[in-house]
């Protein structure tokens, strides 16, 4: 079987950088395109010549189909709608996340398959531990969550912050992030569930971690709570008292589960859990290929 064509857009960001790594030998994807405003890194990566955002038509001739973009909202803005004239594009920025184009593997893949030109934008990174679960505990009809989050330095892009500012240091403010979180969250369960959400940076690598409390209408018990998760196979559960960790879980699935623990029984019929996932992974570039494999029929959408 002949490999498809795909190339990157952002190539040398943060998340391009793990695009390069997820693409290395991929069964189904060749990668042949590396796009980057800049040109920053003279010339070429991952013994890959670097393209400009402009050069649609080198990436034609190369035979790309699908581009993975990486841009910053600014420039995403500026090029994916031109791209999306000719090539597939799966999107990591907030610039186009609106009811048509938004796009969560488990919850709504479905609207990705066959598809073969237009954008398609994943979620916020910090979505993937807050509404994987939260879908699957649905039918318990949920009221409200508190959510209190625990993001990874490498979630603010290579620019992101200093060594001074992040080193021994948490910082209890993510700019326009729970805003985005809450939006996003309601457009992809196409329901509305108030969040109380409070974001923050903390010196970790990567894997973002968060901390749910869940108020429920219905009754329930923590076997009830163990099947309804257990159903969805990228929760991965864990039962140790002191995980999910950054460090120990966010590699789980190949960086694709949502790993979950502490699950506890609190007042008022509510459910107390912590949940992570691999920020750069899950939250952007592994996603972006399982969409990519869904638009292809590679991978079949729930
Ligand atoms: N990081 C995450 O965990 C994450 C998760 C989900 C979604 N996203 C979204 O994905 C998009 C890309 O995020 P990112 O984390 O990859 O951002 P990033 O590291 O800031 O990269 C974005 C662009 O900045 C430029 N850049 C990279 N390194 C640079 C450096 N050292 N100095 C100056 N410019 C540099 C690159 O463009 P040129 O080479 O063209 O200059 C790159 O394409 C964003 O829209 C972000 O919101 C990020």
């Amino acid at each position: 079987m002949d490999k498809i064509g795909v190339g990157i857009l952002g190539a040398t960001g943060a998340i391009g950088e793990v695009y390069r790594n997820l693409l290395n030998n991929h069964p189904y994807f060749s990668l042949k395109f590396l796009g980057s405003g800049s040109q920053r890194l003279e010339g070429s990566l991952s013994g890959f010549p670097l393209y400009g955002l402009e050069d649609k038509h080198r990436a034609l001739e190369l035979g790309v189909k699908i581009l993975f973009s990486s841009l910053d909202t600014e420039r995403a803005i500026k090029f994916e709608p031109v791209w999306a004239q000719d090539f597939l594009v799966i999107s990591s920025s907030s610039a186009f996340r609106d009811e048509k184009r938004l796009i969560f593997p488990e919850i709504n893949g479905r609207k990705i398959v066959g598809q073969t030109k237009g954008i398609f934008s994943k979620s916020n990174c910090t979505l993937h531990p807050i509404a994987l679960p939260l879908k699957q505990l649905l039918p318990l009809k949920i009221r409200k969550v508190a959510v209190t989050t625990m993001q990874a330095i490498s979630g603010a892009g290579r620019q992101g912050l200093s060594a001074m500012d992040i080193f021994d240091n948490v910082i209890p403010f993510i700019e326009g992030e729970e805003n985005k979180i809450q939006e996003e969250l309601n457009l992809i369960l196409e329901q509305k569930i108030p969040l109380n959400i409070t974001c923050c940076r903390v010196p970790v690598m990567d894997g973002h971690l968060v901390v749910l409390d869940i108020e429920l209408e219905e009754v329930f018990d923590l076997e009830m709570i163990y099947s309804l998760l257990s159903l969805e196979p990228t929760i991965q559960l864990l039962e140790q008292n002191d995980r999910p960790q950054p460090r120990l879980d966010r590699d789980n699935g190949n960086g694709m589960n949502v790993s979950i623990g502490r699950l506890r029984k609190g007042e008022k019929n509510s459910l107390q859990c912590v949940a992570l996932a691999h920020n750069r992974i899950r939250g952007a570039a592994g996603t972006g290929i399982k969409l990519a494999e869904m638009a292809y029929g590679f991978t079949q959408p729930r």
